[in-house]
């Protein structure tokens, strides 16, 4: 897409006039999770084909709508309805509406979404926090001349779901008795679902749930320095795993069923006005982990392979 940055600039400017709110969270609506937004109060909504640059859903499920509204106390934007690879979209128009989030000042991003469960430990209506993706859609949003005043070219994953907004999470979740599993999302291209043949080769990868949307949008948020939480609602067990063949009516009953629990989740998630510590890059949580790993091996390693060097530069000097 060209002129991106100008061109967000005029979405954030056309909402900024049209919304008196300025929540730093955002949160987007998977399919048949749109319920969230009833609890909003002092509600503006957007439709997305009024705002300048914005691409329109096409999705049975799907609005199309930006929300700026208050949960609670807290002031949060929702999306309802976003914008699939597989609906023909590209990937930066996929990913546009984040651009112009960021623009706008958000800071936190909570994705959501309906998606088939690989890990057998799991059933339909099972909530689960991400913990990690894999990227199996077959392309990066981030392709393409970069635009430094955005983002890094190279930007780093580490840490694609934050670990502090996690822990958060967990913790509303305890608190209010909502049980939930953690896993590693798995991003397919679609729109056909998934073969059994290519449901066991991702349970080999590591995969405990596979859906089409979601892994673009954390690439570009991480990219965009905005952090993410992103929950996902098993609607159904994926190709192989379950015996009938899918249907996307199911996928929404479930997605509807499930996304009362989920509202209640996220309605009382508390993103804290946190106080976000980090040491070299990574959160707090994580530098714990990378400061206590030990790599006295790996540091071992590295003193012989340094000192085999030296010795074959001695040699080639003697000779
Ligand atoms: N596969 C991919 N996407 C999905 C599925 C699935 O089984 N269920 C809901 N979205």
């Amino acid at each position: 897409m060209e002129h991106l940055y100008e061109k967000a600039q005029e979405s954030a400017e056309y909402i900024k006039a049209h919304t008196t709110k300025r929540p730093k969270i955002a949160v987007v609506l998977g399919s048949g999770l749109g319920n969230l937004t009833a609890d909003f109060s002092e509600t503006e909504e957007l439709p997305y084909k009024d705002i300048p640059n914005f691409p329109v859903s096409t999705v049975a499920g799907h609005k199309g709508a930006l929300l700026a509204g208050k949960l609670g106390e807290k002031e949060v934007y929702a999306l309802e309805g976003r914008f699939h690879f597989y609906e023909g979209y590209s990937m930066k128009e996929v990913c546009y509406p984040f651009y112009v989030l960021k623009l706008l000042g958000v800071e936190q991003v909570v994705l959501t979404n309906a998606c088939g469960g690989i890990n057998r430990e799991f059933a339909p209506g099972t909530l689960m926090l991400l913990t990690g993706f894999i990227n199996m859609m077959g392309t990066n949003p981030l392709i393409g001349p970069n635009d430094e005043r955005f983002g890094p070219r190279f930007p780093d994953m580490t840490e694609p779901y934050s670990l502090e907004l996690r822990n958060l999470a967990k913790q509303t979740a305890d608190e209010l008795g909502i049980s939930y599993k953690e896993g590693v999302y798995l991003g397919f291209m679609g729109p056909c679902y998934e073969t059994a043949a290519e449901i066991r080769a991702f349970a080999g990868m590591g995969a405990d749930a596979v859906g089409m949307s979601t892994v673009p949008e954390t690439m570009v948020c991480n990219y965009l320095g905005m952090k993410v939480l992103a929950v996902s609602c098993i609607t159904n067990m994926a190709t192989g795993i379950q015996t009938v063949k899918h249907s996307h009516a199911r996928v929404l009953e479930i997605a509807n069923q499930a996304g009362e629990t989920l509202c209640r989740w996220l309605g009382n998630y508390d993103s804290g006005e946190y106080e976000y510590i980090e040491r070299d890059g990574f959160s707090i949580d994580r530098v714990e982990c990378v400061y206590n790993w030990d790599d006295s091996e790996y540091r071992r390693e590295e003193e012989e392979e340094e000192e085999r060097r030296r010795e074959e530069r001695r040699m080639w000097n003697e000779n």
